[in-house]
């Protein structure tokens, strides 16, 4: 998000318009918490994990006369666009702005969740990809001295997209996400056992927060009570939201940003930044309402292909 920022400050200089910081999202905006934002100010911030603008959920922005006065805050501060940095909530709030009060607005997705429509990627998910791999491979380590079983929650309330790709990098036995409710744990215990009776001697099954069969915690009791398995859950948490970013991260933070501000230069309102095959492109603001893309299938057959 940083990378962001920064390509969206400098690309505004460069464009000879001036750029203003809003912190903690539409909650510091409502608080009028919002100040010039200068070239300087963005030294040394593309390598830095979280945002410089800090962030923070608002319930109250579902409420349209929040919006108004949003808009108003906005208007009276001389804020002639507005850039929005975050996922879906944020977006459709933005639509929002517009629809109602014509503001002009563009987003530039980011959500470790990466469960945008209408883009491949969202910035933060290929660094919470990569920690979580990273953390997967030491957890190896013990599952393999040990001949242990492992259960990894990782992030993803609704969306399955990172268990996915972190099971796949990191040569998972099996993966368990919400988009996945078939998958039952009688199934997962007969896919673990043949593994063990071919030889196997550990395992580690991905678990996205929020699947359906349960938790990682959840399935991990299950486990014990109803198969009498021996393993251990580790939740990878918030260490998948920070950190410094990759350099894909910071690459098309820094694409996005930039192009926003060039968008909005020409005229154009209403937009979000995507990744499309390779290519930086906009897609328009209501797309946002589009249904949430799935991880791809063949990804999590892979998964159990290549861990026999
Ligand atoms: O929505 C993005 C996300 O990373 C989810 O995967 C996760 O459930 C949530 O944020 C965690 O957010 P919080 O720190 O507010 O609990």
């Amino acid at each position: 998000m940083n990378a962001a920022i920064r390509a969206v400050v400098r690309q505004a200089d460069a464009l000879g318009h001036e750029t203003w910081g809003i912190y903690r999202g539409y909650q510091g905006l409502l608080e009028g918490d919002l100040e010039p934002l200068p070239s300087r100010a963005c030294a040394n911030i593309l390598q830095r994990g979280g945002t410089i603008l800090q962030t923070a959920r608002c319930l109250a922005f579902h409420q349209p006369e929040t919006r108004a006065e949003a808009a108003r805050i906005l208007k009276e501060a001389g804020i002639g666009a507005l850039v929005v940095i975050g996922g879906d909530g944020s977006f459709r709030a933005a639509q929002a702005l517009m629809r109602e009060h014509g503001v002009a607005c563009a987003g530039i997705p980011g959500t470790i969740d990466n469960d945008l429509p209408g883009t491949d990627r969202t910035l933060g998910f290929d660094t919470a990809l990569n920690t979580a791999v990273e953390a997967i491979d030491r957890i190896r380590d013990t599952a393999s001295s040990h001949g242990r079983l492992f259960l990894v929650e990782v992030m993803g309330r609704s969306s399955g997209m990172l268990a996915v790709h972190t099971a796949l990098a990191c040569g998972a036995e099996a993966v368990l996400y919400p988009e996945s409710p078939e998958d039952s744990l009688e199934n997962l215990v007969t896919r673990l056992k043949a593994h063990w009776d071919a030889g196997k001697r550990s395992s580690i099954v991905v678990v996205a927060e929020g699947d359906t069969v349960g938790r990682a915690m959840a399935v991990g009791e299950q486990l014990r009570q109803e198969h009498a398995l021996d393993l251990r859950v580790v939740v990878l948490g918030h260490i998948q939201r920070g950190g410094s970013p990759t350099a894909l991260d910071r690459i098309w933070g820094s694409r996005w940003g930039a192009e926003a501000v060039r968008r909005l230069d020409r005229g154009e309102r209403g937009f979000y930044m995507a990744e499309v095959a390779g290519a930086a492109v906009a897609q328009p603001l209501s797309r946002v309402l589009d249904p949430q893309p799935l991880p791809p299938g063949d990804l999590g057959i892979l998964v159990s292909v290549l861990s026999r």
